[in-house]
């Protein structure tokens, strides 16, 4: 069975659920819009916000709108995808970004960042974006080394505005580690959770109006027992959506009903 073939079968002009959607695009499902407000927050505050979710909850996507929503020629964003690059990544990573060549040494590296940070606030006039994805996996120095740099204007306001984001453990990590005086400069904490029955509905829907069909595909029960699953997480409610999509292919039908839910439940949870 090729992609195309699905397609075809579906009248789609798309394959739907796919990853790769513009801003434009996304559905704004509570947890997704309430999340996106409070990053701007964090932006505007040049506050240290958490935001936090389960695996494939849309922390990402939300991260990327609420940047998407920010003026390009006032804000610089710096973004750390791939926490695992160590204490020395996350100050390269701020250096590079901010057009400096990071020094060699590690002691003159972090004051290097933090100038680095000051000067494009001060001298450039543009506010600083931190972002850290992933970040239940930085490690104990990257936590501190963060901390280091939030403190490194002795004045009231913050030199820039740091996002934590990542998976449920971030939480509870910093607030148990030996981390208490960046718990206390963590000005907003949001978790995102799943989204409700009638949203994981119109979150399907609008998924397949994107690639091209406005009408009922999925039966009630077919959405219902979807969302039972995926309990409302964008993910794996695209997963058991595009799954349910090829076994009702399979079986030729013309609408998603329980059956072929359940199969792409079998299918999907095998995994
Ligand atoms: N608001 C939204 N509108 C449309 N699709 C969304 C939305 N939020 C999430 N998705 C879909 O869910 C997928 C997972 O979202 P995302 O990558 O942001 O999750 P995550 O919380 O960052 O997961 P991980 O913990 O694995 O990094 C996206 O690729 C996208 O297809
Ligand atoms: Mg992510």
């Amino acid at each position: 069975m090729t992609i195309d073939r699905l397609r075809a079968h579906w009248g789609l002009t798309r394959m739907p659920f796919a990853k790769d959607l513009a801003p434009s695009m996304l559905h704004t499902h509570r947890s997704h819009a309430e999340a996106v407000a409070r990053i701007g927050w964090c932006i505007d505050e040049r506050v240290v916000g958490v935001v936090t979710g389960e695996v494939g909850a849309g922390k990402t996507v939300a991260v990327r709108a609420a940047l998407g929503g920010v003026d390009a020629s006032r804000h610089t964003v710096i973004y750390l995808g791939d926490p695992t690059v160590g204490v020395r990544g996350l100050y390269s990573t701020i250096v590079t970004t901010l057009g400096g060549t990071p020094r060699f040494h590690r002691s003159s590296l972090i004051p290097q960042a933090a100038d680095a940070l000051a000067t494009e606030e001060h001298e450039r006039g543009r506010r600083v974006v931190v972002v850290l994805d992933e970040a239940h996996l930085l490690d104990a120095e990257q936590l501190e080394g963060i901390r280091l740099l939030t403190n490194a204007d002795m004045d009231s306001h913050a030199p820039f505005a740091c996002l934590l984001v990542g998976q449920p453990t971030l939480r509870r990590r910093i607030r148990l580690g030996a981390f208490a005086a960046l718990d206390q400069r963590i000005a907003l904490r949001y978790s995102m959770t799943g989204m409700d029955a009638p949203e994981t509905a119109d979150y399907v829907a609008h998924h397949l109006k994107l690639a091209g069909r406005t009408d009922t595909l999925f039966s009630d029960d077919a959405l219902g027992l979807i969302h039972q699953v995926s309990r409302g997480i964008p993910r794996a409610v695209n997963n058991l959506a595009v799954q349910s999509l090829v076994a009702a292919f399979a079986q030729s039908k013309a609408i998603v009903d329980e059956s072929s839910a359940r199969a792409a439940v079998t299918e999907v949870t095998a995994e």
